[in-house]
Formats: C-alpha cells, structure tokens, sequence
C-alpha cells in the first residue's frame, strides 16, 4: 500500500515561508514521481496560499481543525463547508494539543470528525497516551477508550484514517521502540479493523524510514520536520522505499 505522509505546521509559518514550502514540496513529489499521499496542513489563513501553490499537484491540502457546527456564533472557528472552499481534502481532528490546551473531549472530536464527513473531507483521527500513562501501563486501555469516544458512529474504516502520536513523543525528540510502535499500531487495528494508522512524534527524514517498515504503520503524522523542505522531503522520499 502506498503511505500516506502528512504535514501539520502547527501554529507556524508565514505567507513568504508557506509559499516556498508548498512549491518545494509540489515540485519534489512531481520531480520524483511519488506515488503515496502527501497532505500539507498549514494554519487556516495560509490554506489558500498553500492551495495556491499546489495546483496541478497531487499534494492535498488539510486543516488542522474544524467546528463541529455548521454555521453561526463560534468566534474564532472554522466550519467544515470553509475548509472545503478552501481546497481541503483532509481536517485533522482531535490532536493532543487540541485535547490538552483546548480541553477537547472525545465528543467533541467525532462531532468534529462528523462535521468533516459531511462536507466530504477525510478526518485524520489522533490518539495517543501521556508518558505517565504508558508508564501505568495504561496505554493500550487509553488508545482503546479515546477511539470508542471519537471515531464517529455509523463509519467505515476507509471514511477516516487514524494516527497514533503518543504525546510524550511529540516535538521531544523521543520515539517509541519499534516495537512499541507495532503493538500499539495491531491494538488499534483489532479495535478498528481496516482502519489506515498512521505515526506521529517525532519523525523526520533520518528514522522515516525505520518507523515507516514497523508493521501496521500506513504513514506519518509529521510536525516540525514539515516546516523544513529537505526534511519533509526527505520523510515523502523514505516513503517510497
Ligand atoms: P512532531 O509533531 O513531529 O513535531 O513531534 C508531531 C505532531 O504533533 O503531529
């Protein structure tokens, strides 16, 4: 199966940096004729630049969020239909940082994840436990309870993907043993049969490759390696091989 590789900036970039990104990353994928699924999730206000820039790409475009409601007096949201407008293809719903500085619920992510449906945008689902909760031994009990509560009711496996980014792991530089990795990728897919999972923490074009041959891991979640062309390229490349 070819991997799916996606890029969330996060709350960084800027016009200039979003352009010179976008453009890098269409023409690396059409210069190397990748065949995998690249997906850009840059902040909102930069999406039509970004979208810009891809046309004529198969690069895909995706927000990092989403409003659960349609229409109407949520300051500050953005709803499914604008992220369409937009050139979205993908939302990424329910991330830790969203769980945690937002104090997002698992509800609240499948109402977001069902908002995005809606609009036929895929939602990457993330999951994943704190560093004391695996040290509890609670991982797979946490994963298991976080995917009850926010994969929607009444979908099918291939109307979203799933990414594993246990919390410890992101932007510190800390990876899961392969091995961890692949345990927690075949609990997820017992849980959620036919479901793609991808990894997320920590990634970047030096161990893509590593993670991206464990068993059960069908691409990336990438945060900070994504807002660096070589090594963003470097990780789509890896996913090649
Ligand atoms: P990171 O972030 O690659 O910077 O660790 C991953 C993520 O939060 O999706």
């Amino acid at each position: 199966m070819q991997k799916i590789i996606a890029g969330n900036w996060k709350m960084n970039g800027s016009q200039a940096l979003a352009e010179a990104l976008a453009s890098g990353v269409a023409s690396f994928c059409a210069r190397s004729g990748v065949k995998g699924e690249v997906i850009l999730c840059p902040p909102s206000i930069l999406l039509t630049t970004v979208g810009k820039r891809l046309q004529g790409s198969f690069v895909a475009l995706g927000g990092q969020d989403v409003s659960a409601q349609e229409s109407g007096a949520y300051t500050g949201d953005i709803s499914a239909l604008m992220l369409k407008e937009a050139g979205c293809r993908y939302t990424i719903i329910g991330h830790s940082e969203r769980r945690q500085l937002h104090a997002e619920t698992d509800a609240q992510v499948a109402a977001k994840a069902q908002a995005s449906l809606k609009q036929g945008l895929k939602p990457i689902i993330c999951v994943g436990e704190t560093l004391s909760e695996r040290e509890a031994g609670r991982a797979n009990a946490v994963v298991a309870s976080q995917l009850a509560g926010s994969v929607p009711a009444g979908t099918k496996a291939g109307d979203f993907v799933l990414a594993y980014e246990p919390v410890w792991a992101i932007g510190s530089g800390k990876v899961p043993s392969g091995a961890d990795i692949a345990d927690m990728h075949a609990h997820i897919k017992s849980l959620v049969t036919g479901a793609n999972v991808l990894y997320g923490g920590s990634v970047k074009a030096d161990n893509a490759r590593e993670i991206m041959r464990i068993a059960g891991v069908d691409g990336v979640l990438v945060g900070g390696a994504s807002l660096v062309l070589d090594e963003f390229c470097g990780i789509i490349a890896a996913s090649e091989e």
